[in-house]
């Protein structure tokens, strides 16, 4: 009897199990459709009298949602920079904001086409090295995490877009499993502080991603020293809105070239560059 369901009485179905559940439940019921079909928009709305198979199993995806599991999740898809990537619970789900740290970086080094060595700690699903290997043709990336299933999705991604000769991932904490020199370090490291209660569907996302320690700028502060010590030339970082100061005043007695910050899409204080003085 349910297998007989068209399009358009299945899509009414999903958003009355997700309405008062999630925003914008109707535009998530077409995304969980389409996703469950395997078709485009297009097709969606070209085909309200289309018979929608395996019902059952749609409405198993539709109750993961129904529970605020991120819909990234579920179709293990994500957009970045304008473009689509692979994405599951082994890593966390790339935010708009962090296109910011691309856009800092690209202001930063002008000249597209140098022979750069960025490092990246904390990749994650890999879409700052990739998105930076596109724009940087002749740049090299070694890209570090400390979970395995996080580098498991980067190499996924690295692949989708061809980039394996050029982005190198591996395996531990910070740069310890990096001896070479490299121009220009970047990360968005955990930097929330330990305990903090986040919202529900958060909890669906990996917690060292999330988590920086017990004030939240542990990593941060770690990746200044080295950047420092290792005379890393440029070092562009997300970090927490209100973290500004306390980065300022970490690097008050050290010698560098400059500091500046940069703000989020809610004019929220997100990110800096350190230039470092050679
Ligand atoms: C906030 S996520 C960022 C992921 C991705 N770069 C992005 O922007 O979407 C932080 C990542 O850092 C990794 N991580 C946590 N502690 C680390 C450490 N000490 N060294 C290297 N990576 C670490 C986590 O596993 C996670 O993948």
């Amino acid at each position: 009897m349910r297998s007989s369901l068209v399009v358009q009485e299945v899509l009414k179905q999903i958003s009355k199990t997700l309405e008062n559940k999630i925003p914008r439940a109707s535009r998530e019921a077409q995304l969980l459709l389409m996703h469950h079909l395997n078709v485009d928009e297009l097709w969606l709305i070209t085909h309200q009298e289309s018979r929608v198979s395996e019902y059952d199993k749609l409405m198993e995806l539709v109750e993961r949602r129904a529970q605020n599991e991120p819909l990234e999740y579920i179709t293990k898809r994500v957009s970045f920079y304008s473009q689509e990537f692979y994405i599951n619970s082994g890593a966390l789900i790339p935010r708009p904001e962090t296109e910011l740290l691309i856009d800092t970086v690209l202001h930063n080094v002008k000249d597209t086409t140098a022979y750069l060595t960025f490092v990246e700690v904390g990749v994650g699903s890999g879409v700052i090295s990739i998105v930076l290997a596109q724009h940087f043709k002749n740049a090299k990336f070694i890209a570090t995490d400390i979970s395995q299933a996080a580098l498991d999705v980067a190499a996924k991604n690295i692949e989708k877009f061809h980039l394996q000769e050029r982005i190198e991932l591996r395996l531990g904490s910070l740069l310890d499993p990096i001896e070479e020199q490299c121009d220009y370090l970047v990360s968005n490291p955990p930097y929330i502080e330990d305990g903090v209660h986040l919202e529900s569907n958060l909890s669906y996302e990996p917690q060292n991603a999330l988590f920086g320690g017990e004030v939240g700028d542990e990593i941060i502060k770690k990746l200044l020293d080295i950047v420092l010590s290792r005379k890393i030339n440029y070092f562009t970082c997300e970090m927490g809105y209100d973290q500004k100061d306390k980065i300022t005043n970490y690097l008050k007695e050290c010698n560098y070239k400059s500091l500046s910050f940069y703000k989020d899409y809610s004019d929220f204080d997100r990110g800096f560059t350190l230039e470092v003085e050679h």
